[in-house]
């Protein structure tokens, strides 16, 4: 079997708890950047950028994030505040992927948003094609307004996907897949 289909076959996602050290060096990560942004995008409008957060720099977003996550929940527990923070600070690398919808009378809406979504898919397997393993979560911090300011969201700015990546730790789980003959028919 060709590689490429080997990989497409064999991707999965760890836990994000599960992602460890290392994470893709810089050309790596340029790399798995580059093929993101080779996506469909119907009118070339580029509706997607990323934003990335290091492990060594993200202290400060998080804190922030998890600051917004109190506020906005007084009557979380800290143990539901700290689960906020953790699903931030522990991956090595995470790819922040940003929809920009603009209107456009060629360009539905969703078709934007769709390829935002393809540039979050290429990121999860251009990190498995270098040997990496990664994981699309969003969340509370994805869909929360706080985040506009964090994450300097414009007003047709929404956050698609966190994608965390490294390395996995230990065997990958492996979840059951559809049953073909369950989504597939012919007309
Ligand atoms: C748009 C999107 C958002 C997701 N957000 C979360 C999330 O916040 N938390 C979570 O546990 N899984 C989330 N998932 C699911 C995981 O990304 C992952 O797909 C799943 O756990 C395992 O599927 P895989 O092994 O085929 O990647 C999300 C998936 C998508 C497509």
């Amino acid at each position: 079997m060709p590689e490429a289909l080997e990989l497409l076959k064999t991707r999965t996602s760890p836990k994000a708890q599960d992602l460890i050290e290392p994470a893709p060096n810089e050309s790596q990560l340029n790399e798995i950047l580059t093929i993101a942004a080779r996506v469909p995008d119907h009118g070339m409008m580029k509706p997607w950028r990323f934003v990335v957060l290091p492990k060594a720099t993200r202290g400060p977003i998080v804190d922030k994030i998890t600051a917004n996550f109190r506020a906005g929940n007084p009557n979380a527990s800290d143990a539901e505040v700290e689960k906020q923070r953790a699903r931030f600070g522990g991956s090595p690398l995470i790819v922040t992927v940003i929809a920009k919808i603009s209107p456009n009378p060629k360009v539905p809406d969703v078709e934007q948003l769709l390829s935002a979504g393809a540039a979050c898919m290429n990121l999860l397997n251009a990190a498995h094609a270098l040997g990496f393993a990664a994981n699309w979560l969003t969340g509370w911090a994805a869909f929360d307004k706080s985040s506009g300011a964090v994450f300097g969201l414009a007003a047709n700015e929404q956050i698609v996907g966190f994608i965390h990546i490294g390395t996995a730790k230990g065997e990958l789980f492996q979840r059951p897949r559809p049953d073909m003959a369950q989504i597939v028919s012919r007309l």
